[in-house]
């Protein structure tokens, strides 16, 4: 095994804000205590951010970006964690606090890592990331509606930013619940493929922008929303009695102009859902949920495979919503 290894940096010197693919050497690890040859990463908003400026996120540089990764186990460490052992890192604030997943290897604290199942493969968990990780987490929150609070079944579930890293996995997953899922998008020509991932119906986004009313027509049992704005204050509004609204993302904005009334007239109860800070062993049984409800040939078609080098020039595309694939990051290519 060599002692040098690619990795994607960024620094900040007297304001000087830089990012480049640069060669490292395996000392330059001085925390951690499971050593990790990367296989592959993503890309995710808050990497975007973090690619562009450090996104007020990042405290020390030089700092290696990163938010997700999978690899193998090199150099293991107790009995957790031993040498083959194929690895996910998703959240815990990798590539802010600590170095992340935009390189070759990386030395992690074995808390922070938990075992792939073995009907995943290292780049299909990785097709899933910190977003297929959120997406679940607010399906599993709008099942909750029939499962934890013992009301009528979830029928019909709306989710918004739907060709989105999340939106696009929780259509899937919703759909395989055995959900009727209608699909918000701004990109009508996906409005096939995002059929084939198992929505039903695929509304235009246009139709969900302008102001809400106080209350509106009851249409749906749950929501993902990943998107805030006028678009989610809609949903809400829309949102039938006991109807469970998981929210989890800002892509159209932090601002929600809503009212008391759906909460007050039909208890419709708001989900906040946050990906970072979650138990390990909620995350391990999340990822060990997964195999069974997901169509990975369906998802591959969707996913835009790139290396280090590459990931510096599509970064932005992110940030200006130009993004019309999951980028998977292949960071030996
Ligand atoms: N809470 C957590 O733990 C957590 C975890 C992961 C992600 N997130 C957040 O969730 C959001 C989505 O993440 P992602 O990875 O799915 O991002 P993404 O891949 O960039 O997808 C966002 C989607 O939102 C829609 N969108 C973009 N700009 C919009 C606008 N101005 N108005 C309305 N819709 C817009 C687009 O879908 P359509 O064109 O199909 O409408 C876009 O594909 C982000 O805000 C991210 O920060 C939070």
């Amino acid at each position: 095994m060599s002692d040098s290894f690619k990795a994607v940096v960024i620094n900040n010197e007297r304001e000087n804000f830089t990012r480049e693919v640069k060669e490292l050497n395996l000392d330059h690890f001085k925390d951690g205590e499971v050593l990790v040859k990367i296989d592959y990463s993503d890309l995710n908003w808050k990497d975007a951010m973090i690619l562009k400026d450090g996104g007020k996120l990042v405290k020390e540089y030089p700092r290696i970006p990163g938010i997700d990764f999978s690899g193998t186990v090199v150099q293991g460490y107790g009995v957790e964690f031993k040498e083959g052992d194929r690895v996910i890192l998703t959240g815990c604030r990798a590539g802010e606090l600590f170095d992340g997943g935009y390189a070759q290897y990386t030395k992690v604290k074995s808390e922070h890592i938990t075992k792939t199942p073995e009907r995943i493969n290292n780049r299909q968990a990785m097709i899933l990331g910190t977003a297929g990780l959120t997406a679940l987490l607010c399906a599993f929150a709008v099942k909750a509606k029939e499962e934890l609070l013992m009301q009528s079944k979830v029928n019909d579930v709306l989710v918004t930013g739907s060709t989105g890293g999340v939106g696009m996995v929780a259509v899937m997953v919703l759909a395989k619940m055995g959900m009727d899922v209608t699909a918000i998008t701004g990109k009508p020509d996906k409005a096939d493929y995002l059929k084939e991932l198992g929505a039903k119906n695929v509304v235009d986004r246009k139709e969900f922008e302008g102001d809400a009313r106080l209350i509106d027509k009851g249409t749906w049992d749950g929501v993902v929303d990943t998107v805030g704005g006028n678009i989610l204050a809609n949903a809400i509004a829309q949102t039938k009695p006991k109807g469970i609204v998981a929210i989890c993302g800002n892509a159209s904005g932090n601002k929600l102009n809503t009212s008391v009334i759906p909460f007050i007239l039909r208890a419709v109860k708001l989900w906040g859902v946050d990906s970072v800070n979650i138990s390990k062993k909620r995350k391990e049984f999340i990822w060990n949920e997964f195999p069974g409800l997901l169509d990975f040939d369906i998802l591959e078609k969707s996913v835009n495979t790139v290396g280090l080098d590459d990931l510096l020039n599509i970064f932005p595309d992110m940030l200006h919503g130009k993004l019309k694939n999951k980028i998977v990051v292949d960071v030996n290519k």
